[in-house]
């Protein structure tokens, strides 16, 4: 039997190169938009589509041109909608749209966990929201997944942050919920294969919980080199300069969210990536250094 297609947009990025790989490995045929086209998504063994995942004409051509009837959706409010809620939603409308018009028989919207509870400051979340209540009102079948914040935020040297030897930095010292983009991947690919059991469901994807000194103690744990936990920045640089995400971390730091737990996560996803897991799939420094010595 012919193995099933998947779209998978903007697959390029953090979210979709891995989402991407847990596809593949779960018997998918992966299809991948980018705006390139000279990307290494070939090597990955991803079928390459050249398309802007925000544009319409260029969904529906991406739709056309992999035949897929499932797609793995994401919006991005900081880079694609340039800080923009209100562009954020038109873009994620059109691919739910875009869906509609191809027949997609389920879509996999990526929200954020908790997303409705955040104050009204912290305006990267606004439109998941929106997205959220759209999808439903689409009539495209679909399931939702709601992540946490990234351990690939522990290495983002787009953001300042890259992952140096001895050191792991983040902008919060407390008791913080993670998970791995590669995560994400698996359990869309859970819920693609039992759509009985997961369509119209929402999942909070939640790997493990801890905070900086644990992180700290897990990279020490792989990479035998001892790992003091630091700020990325002073809390009062966070609250002057990133007042968005200042106040993301308020609700994690003082209200304790998001809600959801590794244990409720683990009764989908048993082998749900700990710090240690994660920073043995990641593999690597930011300057391409090995973390475990061979
Ligand atoms: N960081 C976290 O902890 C966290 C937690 C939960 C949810 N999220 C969500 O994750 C999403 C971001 O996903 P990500 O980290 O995978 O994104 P990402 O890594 O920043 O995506 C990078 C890709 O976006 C494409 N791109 C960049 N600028 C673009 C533009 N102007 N127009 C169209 N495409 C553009 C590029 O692909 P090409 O050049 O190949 O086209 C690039 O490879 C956001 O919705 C965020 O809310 C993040």
């Amino acid at each position: 039997m012919s193995s099933e297609k998947v779209l998978v947009l903007n697959a390029t990025g953090k979210v979709g190169r891995n989402v991407s790989k847990a596809f593949l490995e779960a018997g998918f045929e992966v299809y991948g938009t980018t705006r390139s086209s000279n990307s290494s998504l070939p090597g990955m063994g991803v079928k390459p589509v050249v398309c802007n995942y925000t544009q319409r004409e260029d969904l529906d051509k991406a739709f056309t041109q992999s035949g897929a009837k499932k797609v793995f959706v994401i919006t991005d409010y900081f880079a694609a909608a340039k800080k923009n809620a209100n562009l954020e939603f038109e873009q994620g409308r059109a691919a739910i749209d875009a869906a509609k018009a191809a027949g997609v028989n389920h879509l996999i919207f990526m929200s954020v966990a908790d997303a409705e509870f955040f104050d009204e400051h912290v305006l990267h979340l606004h439109a998941k929201v929106d997205l959220e209540k759209y999808l439903r009102s689409s009539g495209v079948p679909f399931s939702i997944l709601r992540p946490c914040a990234f351990f690939e935020n522990l290495d983002d040297a787009a953001n300042w942050n890259p992952l140096k030897k001895g050191v792991v930095k983040f902008l919060s010292l407390h008791h913080n919920k993670f998970c791995a983009t590669y995560d994400i991947g698996r359990a869309a690919a859970i819920q693609l294969k039992a759509p009985d059991q997961w369509l119209s469901q929402s999942l909070d994807v939640i790997g493990w919980q801890g905070n900086l000194e644990q992180v700290a103690e897990a990279l020490s744990k792989v990479s035998g080199v001892p790992v003091k936990a630091k700020l990325a920045m002073p809390i009062f640089f966070r609250r002057l300069f990133l007042k968005d995400l200042h106040h993301m971390f308020l609700y994690y730091e003082v209200q304790k969210g998001p809600l959801g737990t590794p244990e409720a996560f683990k009764k989908v996803l048993p082998d749900a990536m700990s710090a240690e897991d994660w920073f043995r799939f990641h593999g690597k420094y930011a300057n391409g250094e090995r973390i475990v010595q061979a």
